[in-house]
């Protein structure tokens, strides 16, 4: 089955797929995103992701590219196009098409784009059961993280450091020491005494799905929380690391900086949690 991509109101082969170069997500970033998980058919909390992408837009004062519903619609029809049960939905939304200048366009019309591609469960899987590592990096990015917008070039420096240093992702650290979040992940510790911490949702980190939906389940199983931001040395000392994203779910972490997260091995509660969300994910 070969890809489909909608972009603008059409599906169109994915090779062919293309918008203008004038278009003002190409020439500034001036556009938002939503990655969605698909399990089994299902849209992972699809409707968290949609509040968010409004928001984003609101935030930005980009007009929406259609009404909810319909959009909606789109999305199931460019997974069935594409085969797509369990994998990720992609959606970009931009500020349109016009000549380049900088302020908004007065009649700006918004372009909306959407893949989807097919993960794979076992590899996944694979890659939980060994965990992975991560590095720490200054945290470089703009003021309002909160906005889940395309323009990523911290974030794509980031991961690159990691990459090349052998590892899977990094943790961005802010100016007094705390850890924001990853480049494209949420950030928790598990401190020696079993507390969970992840820092609380402001301008200064995405607002993850993944992450409030796991807040939600350890609620209501009782698990202790702190939301609060955490140093790098508390990263360094911790019992258990991990991190949430829509890709990724809970995946724990076993090496920081290369050194090891206790014994170098994924922990019992991380592996919990992830048991616990793919649960959630399930149902
Ligand atoms: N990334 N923080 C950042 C900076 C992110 O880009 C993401 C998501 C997250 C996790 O949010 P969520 O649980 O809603 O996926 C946190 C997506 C997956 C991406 O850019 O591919």
């Amino acid at each position: 089955m070969s890809r489909i991509a909608y972009v603008n109101g059409q599906y169109v082969p994915h090779l062919d797929a293309a918008v203008h170069i004038e278009d003002r997500g190409y020439q500034f970033a001036d556009g938002v995103y939503e990655v969605i998980p698909v399990v089994n058919n299902k849209l992972i909390g699809e409707e968290g992701h949609l509040d968010r992408l409004w928001r984003s837009m609101e935030e930005l004062k980009m007009a929406e590219p259609m009404k909810r519903k319909p959009l909606e619609m789109v999305m199931r029809e460019v997974l069935r196009q594409n085969g797509v049960e369990n994998g990720l939905i992609y959606l970009q939304v931009t500020r349109g098409v016009a000549p380049r200048d900088h302020p908004f366009p007065r009649d700006a019309v918004s372009s909306l784009v959407m893949t989807a591609k097919k993960t794979s469960p076992e590899k996944a899987e694979a890659k939980a059961a060994k965990g992975v590592s991560i590095i720490t990096v200054p945290d470089i990015r703009w003021a309002r993280r909160d906005i889940k917008s395309v323009s990523l070039l911290p974030n794509v420096l980031a991961k690159q450091e990691a990459v090349e240093k052998g590892a899977y992702e990094a943790f961005q650290v802010d100016e007094e020491g705390f850890i924001t979040e990853g480049s494209s992940t949420n950030a928790w510790i598990i401190t020696q005494d079993g507390t969970l911490v992840t820092r609380p949702t402001g301008n200064d980190i995405l607002a993850g799905i993944t992450r409030a939906d796991l807040l939600k389940l350890l609620e209501q199983k009782n698990y202790k929380v702190e939301l609060r931001p955490f140093t790098v040395e508390e990263l360094q000392n911790a019992r258990e690391v991990f991190l949430t994203s829509s890709s990724s779910y809970v995946l724990p972490i076993v090496e920081v900086d290369g050194k090891p997260v206790g014994n170098g091995h994924p922990g019992s509660i991380s592996n919990d949690l992830r048991g616990i969300f793919k649960d959630f994910m399930n149902n």
